[in-house]
């Protein structure tokens, strides 16, 4: 295996707070190394079309505590067809790329899989994504600013809520799972939560804010965008025909989610795993995503990455309406 001498950083699918923390260490612990690094701008897109720009370690400065990402990013159409990845391919070999980093979620790493199976091209993958949900993780980059962004939201709705005794549904993002349902509606102090992984009833929903209702006059019911049952909105509408007289209110959060200033938290994280990414790649590692499990820094090939999901703690749904007596 020729030594890696020359990287290409890329972040791709959904941006995430963090991102750019992550581009800087990946960029600053290549220098520290004497490795080249190239930054591909809007993902895989910019593989496909050789857009690519130098990243030194004064490139990457003042960035750690933005948001969004330097580089942009994208969902490439072009990358998901054979003719695509060549074009990506041939421009790797152009600007003699050794080896790329990935930043992105399950869909990126899907790709990164790809191109090593067809083109042998060494990715090591950096899970930057909101919804928390690739499994050899702990916790995504940017999850945890979304958490305290949500909570910080329904701080905010719960104080509408009480003046006027309403019924308030605040929709969080997550397509398929519900870890940032779980997670902001716990730290928001929240009524109720629905997340995909479980199957909730609308019955069994309008029992409990019955309940709820009879101990306190205004309630939050956290929806999980990817629910079952369907969205905030539609929720709320077949909740209202069982209590046609309850004042209720919606609230989609939307991507103000995927925006603002990454935490302390997801600074660090990602940090940790951008410094982690060069060293490995050093060491021939490649073909696989590194998480931080339990505090070490581990890898996952991607296959088990996007492969296997990550479970729920299913309890702490539970927890939520415990809190609420
Ligand atoms: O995967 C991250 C995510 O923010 C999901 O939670 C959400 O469903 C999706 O991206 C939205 O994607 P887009 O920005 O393409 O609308």
């Amino acid at each position: 295996m020729a030594p890696v001498r020359h990287i290409g950083v890329f972040t791709s699918g959904g941006d995430s707070p963090g991102m750019n923390a992550a581009i800087r260490a990946v960029a600053r612990s290549a220098a520290f190394h004497g490795i080249q690094v190239s930054g591909i701008l809007g993902g895989y897109e910019g593989l496909v079309n050789d857009q690519l720009r130098p990243l030194g370690p004064r490139d990457v400065s003042n960035i750690i505590q933005r948001g969004g990402t330097i580089l942009r990013s994208a969902r490439s159409e072009a990358f998901r067809t054979a003719d695509g990845r060549a074009k990506a391919a041939a421009t790797v070999q152009r600007h003699g790329l050794d080896a790329l980093v990935a930043i992105g979620g399950d869909g990126t790493f899907a790709g990164a899989k790809l191109f090593h199976e067809e083109h042998g091209c060494r990715v090591i993958g950096l899970p930057g994504t909101i919804d928390n949900d690739l499994f050899g993780t702990d916790r995504t980059i940017g999850f945890d600013t979304a958490v305290n962004t949500a909570m910080e939201a329904m701080d905010k709705i719960r104080d509408t809520a009480s003046s006027h005794d309403r019924l308030f549904f605040v929709e969080v993002m997550g397509r398929d799972t519900g870890f940032l349902a779980l997670a902001s509606a716990i730290a928001s102090g929240a009524e109720y939560v629905m997340v995909p992984e479980l199957c909730q009833s609308i019955e069994q929903l309008v029992k409990e804010l019955g309940q709820a209702s009879r101990l306190k006059s205004s309630s939050i019911v956290v929806v999980a965008e990817g629910d079952e049952q369907g969205g905030a909105v539609t929720i709320a509408e077949r909740v209202k025909q069982h209590l046609p007289d309850r004042d209720m209110r919606v609230t989609v959060l939307g991507h103000l989610q995927r925006g603002g200033s990454p935490t302390a938290m997801d600074r660090i994280l990602a940090s940790r795993l951008g410094v982690a990414a060069v060293e490995r790649l050093l060491a021939g590692e490649h073909n696989c995503m590194l998480g931080e499990v339990n505090g070490t820094v581990l890898s996952t090939p991607f296959a088990e990455a996007i492969g296997k999901q990550k479970k729920l703690q299913e309890g702490l749904v539970a927890m939520v309406g415990i809190l609420a007596t």
